[in-house]
């Protein structure tokens, strides 16, 4: 097991210290099975002594026909970091493995810890989230293939959805909804929300919005998402839904599981559409608040401003912020929350 105690000692004056737990890198890694034989996996944000990626790739070496694992840490201040090399050999004992100092403090955007970056063929780690654009950044520079954990929202950055937009990159398999317990420091203070001790006595606490990002492929991704709704059917049946924006030639769709079936327009769907995305099945045309990523940037303009205000509408909005509203059935001003744009491309 991990050495906990040293856990709290050296790393509790840390931001940023969540320890992502055996079981949750277990459920993503068995989508891609096939993909790691022969290849050098990379952890470049994770000390061997207490990171379960470190343990999860030693003990499954064998079985995945893994040609090397490496993982490196970083430490600012005087403390030594080393990297942890291993070959095969001792898959039960996972402190094996060849461990040599590093000369510089293990932070993943060194020059030898790029060196490191180079010989990988996969990168597989929960990075600092503060540092995720950079992070992504460098993994794509690199041209690495990866699957790593960050935040639901780190999609909407306008360096991260771009990628996604361009199908360089999406969600991993097994996280959709809900939250993710992580192991933290044991001085972290137990207060803090959805905190708890496990039966072990290790400090964990649940951590919402989590997600996997990857550029590998898997099959669950291809499926078709599949709703009970029907364009077709929405004067009869539910006339509310499906407004047309007022400045953008799309309608709305409120919930993922509301996109009708039929609707071969353009379509603004919340971001929790990601999680069902599939290439084959929907195309990507931008994301309402992303100038970059839309054919013309969409502002709401002075229609929108005095139309919400002489409703009485509290929010903050101005005619040249981005995005797109519309006349809800009771001829309400409304502007949905950030709106993913796409369209059916196997209907065409
Ligand atoms: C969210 S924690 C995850 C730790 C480990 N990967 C895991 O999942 O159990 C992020 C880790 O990145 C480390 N870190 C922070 N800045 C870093 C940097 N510039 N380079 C490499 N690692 C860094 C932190 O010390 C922390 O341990």
């Amino acid at each position: 097991m991990a050495k906990n105690k040293d856990l709290g000692n050296a790393k509790v004056a840390k931001k940023d210290e969540f320890y992502t737990q055996l079981e949750d890198i277990n459920a993503e890694i068995v989508h891609y099975e096939e993909q790691f034989r022969d290849k050098t996996v990379l952890m470049n944000c994770d000390d061997p002594t207490w990171s379960n990626f470190w343990r999860f790739f030693h003990m499954e070496f064998e079985r995945l026909g893994l040609k090397k694992i490496i993982a490196t840490h970083y430490e600012d201040g005087e403390v030594q970091t080393y990297k942890m090399e291993y070959c095969g050999g001792n898959d039960e004992n996972f402190e094996d493995g060849i461990r040599t100092d590093l000369t510089q403090n293990g932070d993943f955007r060194s020059p030898e810890c790029i060196e490191l970056l180079k010989e990988a063929d996969i990168v597989v780690t929960n990075p600092p989230f503060s540092l995720f654009r950079e992070y992504i950044a460098q993994l794509m520079e690199y041209n690495k293939q990866f699957i790593i954990i960050g935040n639901v929202n780190a999609l909407t950055y306008k360096e991260v959805f771009p990628l996604v937009k361009e199908n360089k990159i999406w969600f991993g398999a097994s996280i959709h909804s809900g939250d993710r317990k992580f192991y933290v420091p044991d001085n972290y203070p137990l207060k803090a929300a959805g905190c708890g001790v496990d039966p072990n006595g290790r400090k964990f606490v649940r951590v919402k919005g989590v997600r996997w990002f990857t550029n590998m492929d898997y099959k669950a991704r291809h499926n078709n998402l599949e709703t009970a709704y029907s364009y077709a059917k929405k004067e009869q049946l539910y006339p509310e839904l499906y407004s047309k924006y007022y400045n953008y030639d799309a309608i709305n769709v409120n919930r993922t599981n509301e996109i009708p079936m039929d609707y071969d327009g353009i379509m603004g769907v919340p971001i929790t559409f990601f999680d069902f995305y599939n290439p084959d099945q929907f195309e990507i045309i931008g994301l309402t608040s992303l100038a970059d990523t839309m054919d013309k940037p969409v502002m709401l303009g002075q229609d929108f401003v005095d139309m919400y205000k002489s409703q009485g509408g509290t929010g903050h909005f101005s005619t040249n912020m981005y995005g797109v509203w519309y006349i809800d059935s009771e001829g309400k001003a409304v502007k949905p929350y950030g709106r993913i744009l796409i369209k059916r491309k196997d209907r065409q």
